[in-house]
């Protein structure tokens, strides 16, 4: 099963979903816009675009959004995340998207970045966030 959820067959569906999913992007303040797919062990996606507001702060990623959406339906096992956005190279995952992913993916979970012009990186999430913090730091904190 791993073996058919990692072909590149169905990263192209992943890169596809999130194309589609920017078209839904909320940017009227920089334009720019974001769509994120995320797939589970089971072959589930879930998609996010982001999401700007006039307090600028208040802006949400596309990849977080799909993982917000993923685990608030109970999803927890993703195996992969395609980034589309529309720039001359692919766009990487800030870092508060990078933690958010390693907090409900494991080492391994793939991240595909790419580009309209069908530019694709793909990555590890352990090679776009060495030393993470998570909860194993905290289980023996009294
Ligand atoms: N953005 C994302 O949605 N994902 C990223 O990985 C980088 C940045 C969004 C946030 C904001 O709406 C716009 O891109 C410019 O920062």
């Amino acid at each position: 099963m791993g073996n058919e959820i990692a072909d590149s067959s169905s990263d192209e569906e992943l890169i596809e979903q999130a194309r589609q999913a920017r078209l839904g992007a909320h940017a009227p303040f920089s334009n720019f816009r974001v769509g994120a797919a995320l797939m589970t062990a089971d072959g589930e996606i879930y998609t996010g675009c982001n999401i700007e507001q006039s307090v600028y702060s208040l802006t949400m990623c596309a990849e977080r959004v799909a993982i917000y959406k993923a685990v608030s339906e109970g999803a927890r096992d993703f195996v992969k995340m395609s980034v589309v956005a529309d720039f001359t190279s692919v766009t990487p995952p800030c870092g508060c998207c990078r933690q958010s992913l390693w907090e409900f993916a494991g080492p391994g979970t793939k991240i595909i970045l790419a580009n309209l012009a069908g530019e694709i990186r793909r990555f590890a999430i352990e090679e776009l966030l060495p030393l993470p913090f998570d909860a194993s730091f905290l289980k023996d904190v009294r």
